[in-house]
């Protein structure tokens, strides 16, 4: 259903690999509610990915760029704003990737250049991603732009690795930015923090599936789907949510504030002694 929330309104979109991708699902959404978009990955991804035939089905351009590419984020907005006929009104920001995990180093055997790739990624190309739009002025007053994140910033979940220290550094530059950006021109940085959700980089996550189970049982509301991920964004990108700015946003089905549930303490009860080796120790993980 539309409601017509982003008529006439120009998006950028990062990070479209293929279907089942959040980034796939919110710029679905957008044309939907009636915004005209550009999308952007990487050459790699493009040619790996499915975003090609995805963006000709919403008849988007597609930019090729590296995130960590300051030239590469200038030339997205240029040309976003010379395809779609002006400023850009909002955009997301849904990349996320460590070598780390990819390679299953563990977090306290990390490999330090594959350190600072998971942080270049998943985190200071948001600020290349803003600044380079700010000084190409490319964003409208009142523009709003979105990062997606995960609990793992602000507590400890096992296997997300050194994912959850480039998420906290992603949240961090949304309030830094999103002061300096809406104080000269009224545009709003949030981040919205999401459920786990199987995609190409859920995947990745150690154990997604499980993590997936126990916090769709911890919450009351159970997991957000990309989906509902999509319809907030859209909230977020509309004319609604003008005064919202700084924010780390939880779309969680309310996991973010449950100490423990009954399904999920019954559950772990009965599951406690798969946590143990042969010899009675707890395998901490
Ligand atoms: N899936 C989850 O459980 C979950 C939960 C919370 C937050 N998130 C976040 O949502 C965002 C989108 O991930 P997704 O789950 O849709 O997976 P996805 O694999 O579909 O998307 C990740 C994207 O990052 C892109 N990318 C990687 N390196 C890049 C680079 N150098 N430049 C430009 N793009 C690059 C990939 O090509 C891909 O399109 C990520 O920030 C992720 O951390 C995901």
């Amino acid at each position: 259903m539309s409601y017509n929330l982003l008529k006439g309104k120009r998006g950028v979109i990062f990070g479209v690999l293929n279907e089942q991708s959040i980034a796939w699902k919110v710029a679905k959404r957008c044309v939907e509610e009636g915004a005209t978009i550009t999308l952007s990955n990487t050459a790699m991804a493009i040619r790996m990915g499915d975003i090609t035939s995805l963006a000709a089905t919403i008849g988007a351009e597609v930019i090729p760029a590296d995130a960590t590419n300051v030239e590469d984020m200038e030339n997205v907005f240029a040309t976003s704003m010379d395809k779609l006929g002006g400023k850009i009104d909002f955009v997301l920001h849904s990349i996320g990737m460590s070598p780390n995990v990819r390679k299953k180093r563990t977090y306290d055997d990390l490999d330090y250049k594959f350190l600072d790739k998971t942080l270049d990624i998943s985190a200071v190309s948001f600020h290349k991603m803003i600044q380079s739009a700010k000084k190409l002025d490319a964003i409208s007053k009142g523009g709003s732009i979105l990062a997606l994140t995960y609990i793992a910033a602000q507590r400890t979940f096992f296997g997300y690795n050194d994912m959850a220290d480039a998420k906290s550094l992603l949240e961090s530059i949304a309030r830094s930015f999103g002061y300096i950006y809406g104080r000269e021109s009224g545009v709003r940085i949030n981040t919205i923090s999401q459920s786990p959700t199987m995609t190409t980089a859920g995947a990745g996550v150690k154990d997604m599936t499980k993590m997936l189970h126990f916090s769709d049982m911890m919450s009351p509301l159970g997991n957000a789907t990309a989906d509902d991920c999509a319809d907030y964004c859209v909230a977020m990108f509309s004319d609604l949510t003008r005064k919202v700015t700084m924010q780390n946003l939880f779309n969680d089905g309310g996991f973010s504030n449950v100490g423990m549930s009954l399904r999920a303490m019954e559950t772990y009860e009965k599951g406690l002694e798969e946590h143990l080796d042969d010899a009675g120790n707890i395998i901490y993980g």
